[in-house]
């Protein structure tokens, strides 16, 4: 199901600057029980693309009617909001009164194993480097080109996450998740300054963690901090947190992951 400004819809305008240009950002969102999960920090992200990209933001109590419409009959599923620029300017530049595009999409939920976060994944590294984008960071722009490449490097069923690095080598995230690394029962997460999608899920945890007085630090991690973690794992919006108990080949410890922060996003996030 498919609405597009606000009307049931399958097409959309070919010269669409989404299309043409990947000028436009997007949100995946969790359905449980006919509600759109997590809705105010997604609305939230949302808020703050439009803002960097200059793109009128689309009224919120519309937006949620929507998603609504969308969500109502759905216990179990996936939606996706893609807000783009619309038509028009000039080549790259943009047209001085923007009138931007809303498609709101109802998805099936991903049937991702249930060992996955039961007894964690194996994660590959990617060849494919994730840019130094400054301008971009953060955002869930619709330019995901890296992520394309990445993701298309490998087609073994048995490996559901791939890291990313930057181009000095630094990890900064999966193909479509965060990562986190365990030392000491503390945790690390990549700062997102110069690259990668700045999750709702990330957010989710770091603050968690600082409910339970768990130590979480935002900086760079090398790939020897990840070869000498006690654990790591991988989270978005909709797998939760996935731990990891083989990267690239390396046995990694799927337990080290704090316990009271499982049950903590477990006892939050019903649809989990
Ligand atoms: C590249 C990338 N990084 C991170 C995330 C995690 O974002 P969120 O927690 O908001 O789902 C995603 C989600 O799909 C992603 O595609």
């Amino acid at each position: 199901l498919l609405l597009i400004n606000g009307e049931p819809a399958t097409t959309i305008d070919a010269t669409d600057r989404g299309l043409q240009y990947g000028d436009g950002l997007f949100e995946t969102c969790a359905i449980w029980n006919g509600r759109p999960q997590q809705w105010q920090q997604h609305f939230h992200r949302l808020t703050l693309g439009c803002k960097r990209l200059g793109i009128p933001l689309p009224d919120g109590t519309l937006l949620y009617q929507e998603a609504m419409q969308l969500c109502h009959a759905v216990s179990r599923g996936v939606l996706k909001i893609v807000v783009t620029r619309g038509g028009g300017g000039r080549g790259y530049r943009p047209p001085a009164q923007p009138a931007p595009n809303r498609l709101l999409q109802s998805l099936p939920w991903p049937d991702y194993p249930a060992s996955y976060r039961q007894r964690g994944i194996r994660a590959r590294l990617c060849a494919t480097p994730v840019g130094q984008s400054p301008a971009l960071a953060g955002l869930k722009s619709l330019n995901r080109l890296e992520q394309v490449l990445a993701r298309a490097e490998w087609s073994d069923p048995e490996i559901a996450e791939g890291l990313m690095l930057d181009p000095a080598g630094h990890p900064v995230e999966g193909t479509m998740s965060n990562l986190f690394v365990v030392i000491d029962g503390c945790l690390r997460t990549p700062d997102l300054s110069r690259g990668g999608v700045a999750g709702i899920m990330r957010q989710l945890i770091i603050e968690m963690a600082a409910t339970l007085a768990i130590e979480c630090r935002v900086d760079t991690l090398t790939l020897e901090d990840l070869w000498s973690a006690d654990g790591l794992f991988f989270c978005n919006s909709l797998i939760g947190l996935w731990p990891v108990r083989e990267l690239a080949g390396q046995a990694m410890d799927p337990e080290a992951i704090p316990r009271r922060l499982i049950e903590s996003l477990t006892n939050q996030l019903e649809y989990l």
